[in-house]
């Protein structure tokens, strides 16, 4: 499928300001992709489908976890985790996208997971910092992204998690372990670093 019918095909799934915010991570994903060697056009086309089913309806999202295999636990949480699943299935289906990077980084985009993969990571931070994301945080995550892409994304993680403890709502327990991952990860690249600099 070619660009324009992709693109054409992602604005039929959602409200028009929803779109905006869709094209504002596409911008944001493949800047980072160039700037932390990532590959943009892989960044384009996943960031484009990201939000896919976000603006699906919940029992229809809920129906296809239960029909179609999808982790059922997500129906334990937040229904904000589900567009992300209910996305990377939906746009297998609809739209023969069968790449498994790029399916996973719309599947995780949400929550994170252990081992993230750079596109994973791409989407996941765009998504945080696109231009039109105004929240408490999010030009310290900007700032950061300018050459940290772990650290960047970790604050983002942050606001996220100290955001559903003020709401006291549940936390995905693949956050938990996504922050972790990289807390690690950047720990031990620091300490390399140390190291080897002295
Ligand atoms: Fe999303
Ligand atoms: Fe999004």
């Amino acid at each position: 499928m070619d660009r324009e019918l992709l693109i054409e095909a992602v604005k039929r799934q959602m409200p028009e300001k929803r779109y905006r915010h869709v094209a504002g991570v596409v911008d944001t994903a493949f800047v980072l992709a160039q700037r932390f060697g990532g590959d943009p056009e892989k960044a384009w086309l996943a960031a484009l489908l990201h939000d896919y089913a976000k603006a699906w309806p919940t029992d229809r999202m809920e129906r296809i976890i239960r029909t179609e295999g999808l982790p059922s636990e997500l129906l334990d949480y937040d229904k904000e985790l589900w567009h992300a699943h209910v996305g990377a299935w939906a746009v297998r289906e609809e739209l023969g996208i069968e790449d498994e990077e790029v399916l996973d980084a719309v599947r995780y985009h949400t929550s994170g997971r252990e081992n993230m993969t750079l596109l994973d990571r791409i989407v996941c931070l765009a998504d945080y910092m696109e231009p039109s994301r105004a929240f408490p945080g999010v030009e310290r995550i900007r700032e950061l992204s300018e050459h940290h892409l772990n650290e960047a994304l970790v604050a983002g993680l942050d606001s996220t998690i100290a955001h559903l403890l003020e709401k006291g709502r549940t936390i995905f327990p693949l956050t938990v372990l996504a922050r972790n991952d990289l807390l690690r990860q950047i720990r031990s690249a620091n300490g390399a670093s140390e190291a080897q600099g002295g």
